[in-house]
């Protein structure tokens, strides 16, 4: 099974890359791709640009891995309440490309995690409402709130007992389309 795990994040210590490919970790046997923002920056959308120039090859990029992709694993770090401008970028551009859904009706973890108490519940849940208009297949949802006191860095691992299990739950939903993917 490849997974690609996404981080919505152009954050150099990106926590939802740390979550990302950790709840990665967690299917056995598959071959693992960790990408964040900064591998697809580009101009910011602008419909002239468009019209002048078509769609970047970075957002092309992006599209060829989530089609290379069995699965997806995808933690986007919220702004404001919403998506990263890093990310809505990513996702705006891909968007443009002729004939193809963004997400490509792969099976998608959807995730978001922040210092805070709702855990990035605001940019999750506009995720959830919006992908599904963009051929996301949203198997489940995940957020962890408390980042700093709910992840081990060092361990790379939740520390919180009851939201790793929650998380592993989850995670197994994944692996078992394996058997699926595999007819
Ligand atoms: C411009 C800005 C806006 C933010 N807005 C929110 C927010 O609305 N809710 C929240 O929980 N955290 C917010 N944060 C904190 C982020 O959750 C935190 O920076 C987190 O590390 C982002 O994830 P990342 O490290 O994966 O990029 C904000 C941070 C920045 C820089």
């Amino acid at each position: 099974m490849k997974i690609l795990a996404i981080a919505g994040s152009n954050s150099d210590t990106s926590i939802n890359k740390l979550l990302a490919s950790y709840a990665a970790s967690l299917i056995q046997n598959a071959e693992i791709e960790v990408v964040d923002m900064n591998e697809f920056e580009m101009p910011i959308y602008k419909h002239q640009r468009e019209v002048e120039s078509g769609v970047p090859q970075e957002a092309k990029n992006f599209a060829a891995k989530i089609d290379a992709a069995d699965v997806l694993i995808i933690s986007l770090s919220e702004h404001n309440g919403t998506y990263s401008s890093a990310f809505k970028n990513v996702f705006d551009w891909t968007s443009r490309i002729k004939d193809r859904a963004v997400w490509n009706e792969k099976p998608m973890l959807l995730m978001a995690t922040a210092p805070g108490a709702r855990g990035g519940l605001g940019v999750l849940e506009a995720a959830a409402k919006r992908f599904p208009l963009h051929g996301g297949n949203i198997v489940d949802t995940f957020t962890l709130p408390f980042f700093n006191d709910n992840f081990d860095k060092s361990a790379h691992k939740i520390s919180n007992d009851e939201k790793d299990n929650e998380l592993k739950e989850k995670t197994a939903k994944l692996s078992a389309l394996e058997i699926i993917l595999e007819k």
